[in-house]
Parts: C-alpha cells; sequence; structure tokens
C-alpha cells in the first residue's frame, strides 16, 4: 500500500488540481468528498483541506468530524480549509462580499517547515472573499501580504497548517515546493508514486484479484482502454480476451490498422467486423441523439454476443480513469467527464460478471505515463480523443456506408497532413465533418454540384472549454486542395473557427 495525502474535497473548483500536484510530486494522493470522509486508514500521511464556494459563515457550509484528524495524522487547510479551521479552534472570520482574486506577495513573519526554501515576497494566487481576522489561541501567524493579515499559520504541536492561498495554482509560484515540505518534511510520506510501481502495485493486484479467471475487456483504440489492457496483458496475459468491435464508423483504416498494432504488440484480441449491422440500425436516422442511442445500444448488443461466446469469462474490465469515478462533493460543481459508450452499462449483471477497472485511480496524463511505461507506442498514447458514436455523428443528416467512406478519405488526408507537418500533437483533436450541403463549383470546365466538407482542429486541456487551432493558411491550403484533388464527391472545404462555448467541439 502507498503512502497516502488524502484530499477532503469540500467543492472548491481546484480541488482535483491539489491531487494532480501532490502526485505529480511523486506522491500518492487521492480525494475523498467531505461527506463521505468517515475515518483514516493507515496509509493516510496527512489530510489536506480544500477550497470551497462555501463561507463558514454560511448555514449548510460543509463540515467533517475534524476530531477523526487533528493529533493523528498533520493538516494542511487551504482558503476555505484555514478558515474552517480557524472558526473550529476559536479564531475569528470575517465575513466579505468582495473577493480578492489574482496574484499577491507573501511576507512571512515566522519561520515554518512548510515555507522551506522559499523566498521572502514570492508570489501566490488568492481567490477567497472572507478572511482571518483573528487566529485561534496557540496558533502563529507565519505569513502575511500586503492585502491581508493572515495569509498562513501553524499549530506546531498539532500539527495544524494553513494557508489563505492556493499552492495548487501554477501562479502561486512555489507551490510545489510547499506541497513537498507538507508531504515530506511535516508527513514524513514516501513519494514512491511513479508509473512503474503503479504498474508493479497493480500487476499484482490484478493477479491476486483474478486469480486463474478469464477477463474480457472492450477496447476502443482509445488511449484508456488500451492502456488497461496491457496493463491486464501484463498481469495475466492470455486470460484477457480483448474484444474490438468495428462499427463502420470508426477512421480510414483504423480497424485494421489497431487490430494489427495489438497483435503485434502481443494482446489476444478478437475483431468483430459488425458494420452491415449498424448501418442497418442506422438507416434514415439524422437525429443527433437517436444515432447515440441506436450505436450505444448497438454496441452492448454486438459485445454481449461476442462476449457470451467466451465461456469462461468471469470479469469484465473497464478502462474507466479517476475522473469519471469522483464526484465532487458539493453539487453545483461535478466532476467533468468524458463518457464513453464502451463502458457497457447492465452488462456485468446480466452476464454475472465481475468488475475490474485497472485505472480507476489515474488521471489522463497518468494513463499516458503508464502507457508508456508498459512500452505502447506513441501512436497509441497520443491519440486525439474519437468519440464513441464515431463518425456517425460527424455526418450531418443520415447515414450511409457511402458517406462513411467519402468522410474517412476527406478526415485522413487531414490526419496525415497534421502529422507530416508536425502539428498533430499540437492540437488536441482535429477532424473532418461532412455537411448536407451541396455548393456548385467548376473542375476543368464542367460545373459541379457536390459535397461540402468542414474541418475542425481545436485546442484544449480537457474538452469542456476549446479554442479553435490557428493552422497555417499555408497548411489549411494544402489540406483542402489534396482534399478536392483526391476525393470525388468533395468540391469545397471550409474551417471551423469557433470557439467552445458558445459552439461544441462536435457538430452533433
Ligand atoms: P463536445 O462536442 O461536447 O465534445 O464539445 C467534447 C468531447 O467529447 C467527445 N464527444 C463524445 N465522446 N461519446 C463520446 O464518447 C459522445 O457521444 C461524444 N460526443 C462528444 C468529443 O469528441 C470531444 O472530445
Amino acid at each position: 500500500m502507498h503512502d497516502k495525502i488524502l484530499v477532503i474535497d469540500f467543492g472548491s473548483q481546484y480541488t482535483q488540481l491539489i491531487v494532480r500536484k501532490v502526485r505529480e510530486l511523486g506522491f500518492y494522493s487521492e480525494l475523498v468528498p467531505y461527506n463521505s470522509f468517515s475515518s483514516l486508514d493507515e496509509s493516510v500521511k496527512g489530510v489536506i483541506l480544500s477550497g470551497s464556494p462555501y463561507s463558514v459563515h454560511d448555514r449548510e457550509h460543509p463540515t467533517i468530524d475534524l476530531d477523526k484528524i487533528i493529533g493523528k495524522v498533520p493538516v494542511l487547510g487551504i482558503c476555505y480549509g484555514a478558515q474552517y479551521l480557524t472558526q473550529h479552534f476559536g479564531g475569528r472570520v470575517e465575513r466579505s462580499d468582495k473577493r480578492e482574486y489574482g496574484r499577491a506577495r507573501t511576507f512571512f513573519t515566522k519561520e515554518s517547515g512548510l515555507f522551506k526554501g522559499v523566498e521572502n515576497g514570492s508570489q501566490v494566487w488568492m481567490s477567497h472573499s472572507d478572511h482571518i481576522e483573528q487566529l485561534p489561541e496557540g496558533f502563529v501567524l507565519t505569513a502575511r501580504t500586503g492585502n491581508i493579515p493572515v495569509a498562513a499559520f501553524e499549530n506546531r504541536d498539532k500539527k495544524i497548517f494553513a494557508v489563505q492561498f492556493h499552492p495548487e495554482v501554477y501562479h502561486t509560484v512555489r507551490g510545489k515546493d510547499i506541497l513537498r515540505n507538507f508531504a515530506i518534511d511535516i508527513c514524513g510520506a514516501n513519494n514512491g508514486w511513479q508509473p512503474q510501481s503503479f504498474i508493479q502495485s497493480t500487476v499484482s493486484w490484478i493477479k491476486q484479484q483474478v486469480g486463474s479467471e478469464r477477463v474480457i475487456l472492450g477496447i476502443s483504440g482509445g488511449v484508456d482502454s488500451t492502456v488497461a489492457a496491457f496493463l491486464l496483458n501484463k498481469a495475466i496475459g492470455d486470460q484477457l480476451t480483448a474484444i474490438f468491435v468495428d462499427t463502420g464508423l470508426l477512421r480510414y483504416r483504423e480497424y485494421e490498422t489497431v487490430l494489427e498494432g495489438y497483435r503485434s504488440l502481443g494482446l489476444n484480441v478478437i475483431g468483430v467486423d459488425a458494420k452491415d449491422e449498424f448501418y442497418q440500425a442506422l438507416r434514415g436516422v439524422t437525429d443527433p441523439e437517436e444515432k447515440r442511442k441506436i450505436i450505444g445500444r448497438k454496441f452492448i448488443e454486438v459485445f454481449e454476443r461476442e462476449a457470451s461466446k467466451i465461456k469462461d469469462a468471469r470479469w469484465l474490465a473497464q478502462g474507466t480513469i479517476y475522473p469519471d469515478v469522483i464526484e465532487s462533493a458539493v453539487g453545483h460543481h461535478v466532476a467533468q467527464t468524458i463518457k464513453s459508450h464502451h463502458n457497457v452499462g447492465g452488462l456485468p449483471e446480466r452476464m454475472n460478471l465481475k468488475v475490474i477497472e485497472p485505472l480507476r485511480l489515474l488521471f489522463k496524463d497518468e494513463v499516458r505515463r503508464v502507457g508508456r511505461a508498459l512500452g505502447i507506442p506513441d501512436q497509441f498514447i497520443n491519440r486525439h480523443p474519437f468519440p464513441g458514436p464515431g463518425l456517425a455523428i460527424r455526418i450531418i443528416g443520415d447515414i450511409t456506408p457511402e458517406k462513411v467512406s467519402l468522410l474517412q478519405k476527406v478526415d485522413h488526408i487531414f490526419i496525415e497532413e497534421l502529422r507530416r507537418n508536425d502539428l498533430y500533437n499540437k492540437v488536441w483533436q482535429a477532424f473532418a465533418v461532412l455537411l448536407p450541403v451541396q455548393t456548385v463549383g467548376v473542375m476543368g470546365d464542367e460545373r459541379t454540384y457536390e459535397n461540402v466538407v468542414a474541418l475542425r482542429a481545436v485546442n484544449s486541456v480537457d474538452g469542456m472549454t476549446a479554442d479553435w487551432s490557428h493552422l497555417p493558411h499555408q497548411f489549411l491550403a494544402h489540406v483542402s486542395n489534396r482534399i478536392i484533388n483526391e476525393v470525388p464527391g468533395v468540391n469545397r472545404v471550409v474551417y471551423d473557427i469557433s470557439s467552445k462555448p458558445p459552439a461544441t467541439i462536435e457538430w452533433e
């Protein structure tokens, strides 16, 4: 078991960031919503109390049973966490309607282990309304800023530390040092949380869970299911059967390429060509949500049929990752997730399968690091996200095999050129969309009346917001030329210059 820094979530928008920063430093960290916290286990070496959109003066402000923590392990309160500690121990928090938001400079008033190596005047990031007016008895002030009298304080005997600013935010220049000081010097935690150690411990956990039983896993070619597959493969080899379904809505030659790639890496994978079934089910359907539902249902049907052929399967593995698992403590901020239809709802119960999710503790960037450490080639690790319903939501209107084939060719040229021009890894997601619009053109001496395609490329961190990518005009001109010259049926290419919000990334 890894030493753990537990982060108690009071609902701040930065809470996930605390966990990520602590993990980046090599310490294992987990998030627990304040209302699910019950007690500490032996692996917990320290607790961080997060910020919150609430004020300690709000009637319904979030609370926990601090007696279960104080005196047992060191505690670091951040923002609301600091104010909550102040109030709990009898200090005074002043209500304010004005927000202090942005950069500030900290001036240390007393030496503190928390700020070891941090220079006086160092920049921190503030985001609070209330402020701490008076410290509780037994606590000493360790830092102030130009704006507020209490920026940090502590009670060394009780091992309680608190900061009004946000060390987890990038703009707190020495924030990582502060979190490291807390984890190492104050909590004495072991920083052995690295991809290799994760792989080692997860491999033995999988072996112990699964024993000699058979596991099935649906894979999509995307990062999560691929890494899950290779982690399971490392643990149990051919006891794993991975199932890859060709929905007929994948990218150009994706099915063949991915299948060959997986096999050459030693994965026990079954390919299922279900193209016609999907086309049939989608015939004449134009409503995007209807398409999604049909594809989701069909996928489960096909997967279930194939899975039931594997007679002694006892486990269903899934590529669920940490952001899919955690939900924020406070209702109005729900953890942001991109759901995949590969989470085959209801199937474990119907087929009487146990569920195993080897990545459920990892953030996306950690999944990638683990994937690299497992030796999975970059072409799998650095893939752009691809939606479960695939090209069906990039063909506006009804789906036909001909339209899919046309769009695959267009999309392939775009992606190939992005790779050739060293742009693929600089955009977060890129693709082409087939519009249900014909326009007039001329080719040679003839007038044409053919299809319009749109190209979309966006920069984003998590897909929740996105900006359109400012791809070079020369590049776009070249891609447009190639598409019109090489793909019969297309005579016009447009580039989507909308951001999200208000537009979405996909067109449907
Ligand atoms: P939007 O279009 O909502 O997309 O801005 C955000 C991200 O989610 C992906 N996306 C989907 N993924 N099933 C999926 O698995 C879907 O139905 C779906 N719709 C959108 C989209 O590709 C982008 O990465």
